[in-house]
């Protein structure tokens, strides 16, 4: 396999945008990573773009060669990937995979998605679960993740302040974030009082309805330096399954899939969870971005909410969690946040993330999980390609 580096990234405001089409966002995405990276359109060889469902969202299907087309890229092959929440994460490694293997030299991965179009989005989020056993039977994904922290906070005494604490971080970050769709500051206090949506999680610990897209040019580490003089080298794509329903799960503190993900992942860069400088974590709700710091490695099981509490995942902390804001504060239009999540690690290894800024970052990490866990996708980043 051939070394593989992202050189360029394009990234759309998120939030409840009216104003914009569907095919104007993931246009503007798109585009703008193909400015950023300096190639000409004639270099672009392919695309792959992650959505869960623009059926449901914006009534279209094809979307991928009405991208192609919309974003004037015919006759290129463009590709949609499907995996609810971590379609983005998978769409990432799909072009990395198509320049890793030497298939093609520069590819987009992308990603989008609309929601606010629908009335209610919770229904076309849910169909994400398992229908039969979790969706049909009245669960959405606010209850079922409410269940998991009911029962962390059972087993291992994590209280409602620290839960809190994930949304305080990822508000504090979003506010230095052009692109994010709620860029205010918050307290433990404001989270806990906010408006319930299921016990014990409040609006605050929920990622919003969100519309936007992302992007990102990914090329062959060889020709990268022909583009830029900073291409962000792509040190490990990882991706594991995991059980869909909770009730089959052996332990629903534990998300197995970002386990095997991750290890995976640390293996093939040659690296420990100690290395990375800043991560980028799949906290749909305040419970899971406190169980991806456990199951990444970077606390004990059962220990996530005191590292929050002791202020160890902030900007400036043992391991800054979310500089983003997270997809509680950055926002979370499902296709679009493992490509999102992918282009704040590109900026943070650049050292363009102004104000959000890790200071000295060199290793990057992206964490996408779709549904609760039936899909994981963890890719590690460098700034130098050895
Ligand atoms: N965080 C902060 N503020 C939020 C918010 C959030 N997550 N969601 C909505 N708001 C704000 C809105 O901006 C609006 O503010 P305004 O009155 O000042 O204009 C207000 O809260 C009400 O917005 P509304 O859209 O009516 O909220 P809602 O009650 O319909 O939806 C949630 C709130 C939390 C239920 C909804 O955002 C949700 O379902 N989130 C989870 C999405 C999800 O499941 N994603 C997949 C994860 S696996």
């Amino acid at each position: 396999m051939r070394d593989v580096a992202i050189i360029g990234v394009g990234h759309t405001k998120f939030g409840e945008l009216w104003e914009r089409s569907f095919r104007e966002l993931i246009s503007e995405a798109g585009l703008g990573a193909i400015e950023d990276s300096n190639i000409g359109g004639a270099d672009l060889e392919a695309m792959f773009v992650g959505n869960m469902s623009s059926g449901l969202f914006v009534e279209q299907e094809h979307i991928a060669a009405l991208i192609s087309d919309s974003m004037g890229l015919n006759p290129i092959p463009c590709t949609r990937v499907e995996a609810a929440c971590a379609s983005g994460g998978l769409a990432l490694r799909q072009g990395i995979m198509a320049v890793a293997s030497g298939y093609h030299d520069v590819v987009v991965s992308a990603g989008v998605e609309k929601m606010t179009d629908v009335v209610d989005a919770t229904p076309a989020i849910a169909t994400a679960s398992d229908q039969e056993w979790e969706a049909q039977q009245g669960a959405t994904f606010p209850s079922l993740y409410a269940m998991i922290a009911r029962r962390h906070m059972h087993e291992y005494g994590t209280t409602r302040e620290q839960l809190a604490m994930m949304s305080v971080v990822n508000h504090k970050n979003a506010a230095n974030n052009p692109y994010a769709q709620f860029p205010f500051e918050t307290t433990v206090e404001k989270v806990i009082n906010s408006s319930p949506v299921a016990d014990p999680l409040t609006l605050l610990d929920c990622s919003p309805v969100s519309d936007g897209a992302a992007a990102v040019v990914i090329c062959a580490a060889d020709k990268a330096k022909e583009f830029t003089d900073t291409p962000i080298y792509v040190k490990a794509s990882a991706q594991a399954s995991g059980t869909m329903a909770l009730h089959s799960r052996r332990d629903i503190c534990t998300i197995d899939s970002t386990i095997a993900a991750s290890r995976k992942a640390y293996k093939m860069a040659g690296v420990t969870v100690k290395d990375i400088d800043a991560t980028e974590v799949h906290d749909c709700f305040s419970i899971n971005g406190l169980l991806a710091i456990e199951d990444l490695g970077f606390a004990e099981k059962g220990k996530g909410g005191i590292a929050l509490e002791e202020g160890q995942t902030m900007i400036d902390g043992d391991f800054p969690i979310n500089p983003s804001g997270g997809l509680k504060a950055r926002g979370h239009p499902l296709g679009a946040t493992g490509i999102a999540q992918a282009a704040e690690i590109v900026w943070q290894l650049r050292g363009e993330a102004g104000k959000r800024q890790v200071e000295g970052a060199e290793i990057g990490m992206t964490h996408n999980i779709g549904g609760t866990g039936g899909t994981a996708a963890v890719h590690i980043f460098g700034r130098d390609r050895n």
